[in-house]
């Protein structure tokens, strides 16, 4: 019998960094040390009461919710979407064909690249970056051109630096701010014209994941991609319920765009998967419907964290601006850990402290000399948090 073997593209994807700090993470609990997890962004709070309270009264009593879903979302949903879309943004989008339902924006991001990118079809990717938009272009068996969001440029990708022959044969184009794990965000408005502007000259898809628009702080709001002109004639945009409204483990977002684009995207799901179920899309409504009062509160209480991490980290010699938006920190290593590179120090770090951050490496080879730091474990911890590092780089 000839050998059964996996996929190619598999065989393509990049080592999971994620992979040993897993391991010594999985060994500390093991060994019962406490563990305080600033590695995965995994949010620490709840889902708000109204929506949990929704679903559970929508799984009681609307027996037809526990039917296949209609694919694409019910209607419901996505006139929901479209009335958010709307207030938040003061964009419009077509409830009927310019919104499709995601099992999380994750499904939808590697599902896009399957939609657009054949074999051999380059595709750009800002690095760092959130991993599943390079490996949906790998499983889709496309190339990858690494665009580097470097700190002198405020993590925004240099478009002049992009070679013309890349620009001309590239398919799709990730970017998104606030940004997943610089945690930068865009202040002038000028770079969503010209990326817009550099889009349409080329031809590209721009897929602008939003996944973080709603974990701002100190007044910054993130827009969407079609508050800017030309926008809706390239752009295909993704939103998450997961850090909006703390409702990862519910797995559900949305895409939308303009129907000729989206189009092709929703026929593609429609052959692979039905969609979200109708009682999480109902829990879903309510999360947009209800008072927004929720992600206040809970961007206060990642701001509170941030404060005290940012100052204390800088107090020993690290040097951290506050960010503006999402619930990390994206952190330069101190001088005398630059040559042990991220991922030693990372499981360093873990091994002598129990203190698990993000090695910078795992989010492309830009990303090192980093760690990123999620705050997502109870307010009490983070001061432990720093005293143990503060021993470790002593
Ligand atoms: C930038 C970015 N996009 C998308 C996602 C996926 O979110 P979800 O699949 O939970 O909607 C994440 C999750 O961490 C992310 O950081």
């Amino acid at each position: 019998m000839k050998k059964i073997e996996p996929s190619d593209k598999l065989k393509d994807l990049p080592p999971y960094l994620f992979s040993s700090i897993n391991a010594l993470k999985a060994e500390a609990y093991k060994k019962k040390l406490d563990v305080i997890d600033l590695g995965m962004g995994n949010p620490d709070l709840v889902t708000p009461k109204h929506i949990v309270e929704r679903l559970c009264d929508t799984v009681m009593n609307h027996q037809k919710t526990h039917r296949y879903p209609q694919a694409k979302g019910m209607p419901r949903f996505r006139r929901a979407v479209s009335q958010w879309m709307n207030k938040r943004f003061n964009v419009d989008i077509d409830p009927n064909n310019e919104i499709v339902t995601l099992i999380g924006s994750k499904e939808g991001i590697a599902h896009l690249c399957t939609t657009y990118i054949d074999s051999g079809d380059l595709a750009l990717f800002c690095d760092p970056g959130y991993l599943v938009h390079y490996n949906g272009i790998i499983l889709a068996g496309g190339q990858v051109h690494r665009v580097p969001l470097l700190e002198e440029n405020k993590f925004l990708p240099d478009l002049k630096s992009i070679p013309e022959e890349v620009a001309k044969k590239a398919k799709l184009f990730f970017v998104g701010y606030p940004h997943n794990p610089t945690t930068a965000v865009v202040e002038d408005k000028k770079f969503f014209i010209e990326l817009i502007e550099f889009c349409r000259k080329y031809g590209i898809l721009l897929a602008y994941d939003n996944a973080y628009s709603e974990v701002t702080f100190d007044g910054y709001r993130a827009p969407s991609i079609f508050e800017f002109p030309g926008a809706r004639d390239v752009a295909i945009e993704f939103h998450s319920f997961s850090k909006s409204f703390n409702m990862c483990g519910w797995r559900i977002g949305w895409a939308c765009g303009a129907k000729e684009l989206l189009y092709p995207f929703e026929n593609l799901k429609s052959y692979v998967d039905f969609g979200v179920p109708t009682f999480v899309q109902l829990a879903a409504v309510a999360a947009l419907e209800g008072s927004q009062d929720c992600i206040k509160q809970r961007n206060e209480i990642y701001q509170r964290r941030r404060d005290k991490m940012v100052e204390g980290l800088n107090k020993m010699g690290w040097n951290i601006e506050p960010p503006k938006a999402t619930m990390y920190l994206w952190a330069k290593l101190p001088e005398q850990f630059l040559k042990m590179g991220s991922l030693a120090f990372s499981e360093k770090l873990i091994k002598e402290t129990g203190v698990v951050v993000a090695p910078g490496v795992a989010f492309g080879k830009y990303g090192e000399s980093y760690v990123r730091m999620a705050l997502v474990t109870h307010d009490n911890r983070f001061h432990d948090a720093l005293l143990r590092i503060k021993k470790f780089i002593k």
